[in-house]
């Protein structure tokens, strides 16, 4: 069975074909990335536009690397939310008129649970297991009961961790999407430099980020190492990332922050999912979204999770990031077992 999986939630455009649900046969994303880069962050709009530009192309494109043509599609599976209206509009509304005009079924997948799926593109991961989804938009802890009931334990109560990771790279004066920097620069930097805290929110599955996110803008703003080309200017930007610039120390200095930000931000991830594991006596963690492609939350969640006799899965990099082959996935799963997914 051959499933066209279509893509448009944020920033990035993509459509993909697996096959029975597992085998993927391409996997096309095309992002509109650098033209939300001077805003520091997504324009729906620039988004929308970019999705209705591309999205014919995109398929085509999907079709071709599969060497299948439309009318080899036995499904197709859309996302269908959350995500910003504007741009799933497109993807549903092209997913539509392609099922109705071809008489294809046509499947609504939920992006989030999609991230979480991902995994089961490269591995057979048994459940119950607790899900981590981190992403630019969402930051939860999930039951994931069986293959149809997730229950989620715990969320963020304001910023999502992947907003939180590009807000402070806007602070730092990086570039977006901030978070690949963040992760690239940490790891020249050292991260007992500076004691920035994330909320603990004891004995909660709960999140907040927004106070760290804000005590890293105040401790910047006490920083002015170089008139003119203080951490909040743009300047920041090309004297860390072509190593030119005015100041060795702006450098060091914007490493050493990224490393400390970094690592309380995946302290309190590796914490939250440690302690979900235990009040649900599960062995077994499946993580998911943007920032699962981060190196240090991918080592030390790991690492301490094996230590305790936990399991942890990580999609690869790319299907960490926003792509339909994992809403092609899940949309196979769904129509299997031709049920919804329960949340209680
Ligand atoms: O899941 P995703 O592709 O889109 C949403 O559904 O939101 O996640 C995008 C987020 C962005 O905030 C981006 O900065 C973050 O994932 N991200 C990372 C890394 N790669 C992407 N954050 C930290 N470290 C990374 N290596
Ligand atoms: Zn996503």
């Amino acid at each position: 069975m051959y499933i066209l999986g279509i893509e448009t939630s944020c920033d990035e455009t993509s459509v993909s074909v697996v096959k029975d649900g597992r085998k993927i046969l391409s996997n096309i994303v095309s992002s509109s990335k650098k033209f939300h880069a001077k805003y520091g962050g997504v324009i729906p709009e620039i988004a929308s536009r970019f999705h209705l530009e591309t999205i014919v192309q995109v398929t085509e494109e999907a079709l071709r690397g599969a060497r299948i043509g439309l009318d080899d599609i036995d499904l197709i599976a859309v996302t269908r939310e959350p995500g910003l209206l504007s741009s799933l509009l497109v993807g549903v509304s092209f997913a539509r008129a392609l099922s109705f005009s071809r008489d294809i079924p046509l499947i609504n997948v939920d992006h989030i649970k999609a991230h979480l799926w991902a995994i089961y593109l490269e591995h057979d991961v048994k459940l119950p297991a607790i899900g981590l989804v981190v992403s630019g938009g969402h930051t939860s802890l999930v039951y994931m009961k069986a293959k149809n009931n997730f229950i989620v334990l715990g969320s963020t109560l304001d910023d999502a961790v992947g907003e939180t990771f590009d807000k402070v790279a806007m602070i730092l004066g990086l570039d977006y999407p901030g978070g690949p920097i963040i992760d690239r620069l940490a790891k020249k930097g050292n991260p007992m430099s500076f004691k920035f805290n994330c909320a603990e929110l004891p004995d909660s599955l709960d999140f907040s980020f927004s106070g760290i996110k804000t005590a890293v803008l105040y401790f910047v703003r006490k920083q002015s190492l170089v008139p003119g080309h203080g951490l909040l200017g743009r300047q920041a930007q090309s004297t860390v990332e072509t190593n030119r610039g005015p100041s060795t120390v702006d450098r060091r200095l914007i490493s050493d922050i990224a490393a400390s930000f970094q690592n309380s931000v995946v302290d309190i991830l590796v914490k939250k999912t440690l302690l979900a594991c235990a009040m649900k006596k599960i062995k077994r963690v499946i993580v998911g979204g943007g920032v699962a492609a981060n190196s240090f939350l991918r080592q030390n969640l790991t690492r301490e999770a094996n230590t305790r006799g936990i399991e942890v899965y990580f999609p690869s990099v790319n299907l960490c990031l926003d792509n339909a082959a994992m809403i092609a996935g899940l949309g196979f799963q769904l129509y299997q077992m031709k049920t919804q997914f329960t949340e209680r």
